[in-house]
C-alpha cells in the first residue's frame, strides 16, 4: 500500500471546513495541520479533528510534514498563499477563484508547472453528479447540436464575501460550466452588470456568452431571496432541466415531423414530449473533487479542472 498523503488547509471558513471535514473521513490522507488567521477557529478545528493547528502558513511549512493543501482563504490572499505553498514544493488545490487578477493566475500556473506539481481549483460544479450526466448527455448525441443554455446561480448575499463581486463569486462557476458543455472557449462576451442592494460593488449580473452558433445566457444575482441554481440546456434533438443543489435532470426529446407547403416554406410540427427523469447517482461533489486532487497527486495526471480553465474562467468573469 503506498504511503499516505499529509495534508493541510489553509483557511477554514465556509467552504475550508468543508475541505476539513472530507481530509479527515478519507482513509488514505492524514490531516496534519490546519491555518485560519484566526487563533481561535484555528484551534478549535484542531481540537476536533486532532491535528496541529497555526495561524501563519510559514511556521506550519517549518514544522510539518506536508504532501498537499487546500487553500480556503478569501479570495484576495489565493496567490500569496498559493505562491508560499507551490514555493515548498506541494500540491495545491485553491478554491475558485484560482486568484484575483489573471496575471496572477497564470504566474501560480508558471510555477506549480515548473516544479512538476498538482495545481488545481475548486470548480466544484464540475464534480456536481448531475453536470456529469448532462455532460455523458451531450456527448450520447441525445440532444443533437447545442444551441443555447441558460444558467441562473441566484441566491442572498453571503455576508462573508467582502473582496469579490458576483461575478468573481458566483459567475466564474457557470462560465465554466458552459465552456465545459460546449469543449470550446466564448469568442465574444456580453453582459450588464449591476449594483442592485450594494452600493459599493455588484450584487446581480446577466452576461451573453457567444461561442460562434451557440449561445450561454449567464444570470447570477446575490439579491434573490431563495437559492436557485439551474440550468437548461436546449438542442436541435431535445431539452434538458438540471438543478444543482437537488442533483436532478429532466429531459425532453423532440418528436418532431418537417413539412413544406405549397410556396415551399417549411415547417416544423412538434408533436408532444414525455419529461423522462434521468438517473443521477446523488454524491458530494466537494468529496468527489477532493478525492480526484488525491489522485491526480498519486498517479500524477493531470486534473480535470487546470489552472488555465480556472484562469479563462476568471477572466471573462473581470471583463465587466
Ligand atoms: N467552490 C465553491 O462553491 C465555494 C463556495 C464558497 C466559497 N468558496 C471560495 O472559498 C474561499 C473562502 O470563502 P468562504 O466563504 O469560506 O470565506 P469565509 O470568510 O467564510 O472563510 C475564510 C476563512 O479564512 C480565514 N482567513 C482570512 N485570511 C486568511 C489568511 N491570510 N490566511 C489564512 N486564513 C485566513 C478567515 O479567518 C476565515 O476563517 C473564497 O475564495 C471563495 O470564493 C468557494
Amino acid at each position: 500500500m503506498s504511503k499516505k498523503l499529509n495534508v493541510a488547509v489553509i483557511g477554514l471558513g465556509n467552504m475550508g471546513r468543508h475541505h476539513v471535514r472530507n481530509y479527515s473521513e478519507i482513509e488514505k490522507v492524514n490531516l496534519v495541520a490546519v491555518c485560519d488567521a484566526n487563533p481561535q477557529i484555528a484551534q478549535e478545528f484542531a481540537q476536533k479533528y486532532n491535528c496541529q493547528f497555526y495561524t501563519n502558513p510559514d511556521e506550519m511549512f517549518q514544522k510539518e510534514k506536508i504532501d498537499a493543501v487546500t487553500i480556503a482563504a478569501p479570495t484576495v490572499f489565493h496567490y500569496e498563499i498559493a505562491k508560499k505553498v507551490i514555493q515548498q514544493g506541494l500540491h495545491v488545490l485553491i478554491e475558485k477563484p484560482i486568484a484575483d487578477t489573471p496575471a496572477k493566475a497564470d504566474e501560480l500556473i508558471d510555477l506549480a508547472k515548473k516544479q512538476n506539481l498538482i495545481l488545481t481549483v475548486g470548480h466544484i460544479e464540475r464534480f456536481n453528479p448531475a453536470i456529469l450526466k448532462l455532460k455523458e448527455i451531450i456527448k450520447q448525441n441525445l440532444l443533437g447540436k447545442i444551441s443555447t443554455i441558460k444558467t441562473r446561480r441566484l441566491s442572498p448575499m453571503p455576508h462573508q464575501i467582502k473582496d469579490a463581486n458576483v461575478m468573481i463569486d458566483l459567475a466564474v462557476h457557470d462560465i465554466d460550466i458552459c465552456s465545459y458543455l460546449l469543449d470550446k472557449q466564448p469568442k465574444q462576451v456580453y453582459g450588464t452588470l449591476e449594483k442592485t442592494l450594494l452600493t459599493d460593488r455588484a450584487d446581480s449580473a446577466n452576461i451573453l456568452l457567444d461561442y460562434a452558433g451557440q449561445s450561454c445566457f449567464v444570470e447570477v444575482n446575490w439579491i434573490t431571496p431563495l437559492k436557485i441554481r439551474t440550468l437548461c440546456i436546449t438542442g436541435s434533438k431535445g431539452y434538458a432541466e438540471l438543478d444543482y443543489i437537488k442533483q436532478e435532470i429532466y429531459l425532453y426529446e423532440s418528436n418532431y415531423t418537417e413539412t413544406k407547403d405549397q410556396n415551399n416554406l417549411q415547417t416544423i410540427v412538434f408533436n408532444p414530449s414525455e419529461k423522462k427523469a434521468i438517473e443521477v447517482k446523488k454524491t458530494e461533489p466537494l468529496k468527489s473533487e477532493i478525492l480526484h486532487f488525491l489522485n491526480c497527486i498519486e498517479n500524477k495526471t493531470t486534473p480535470i479542472v487546470t489552472g488555465k480553465m480556472a484562469r479563462d474562467a476568471l477572466e471573462i468573469a473581470l471583463k465587466f
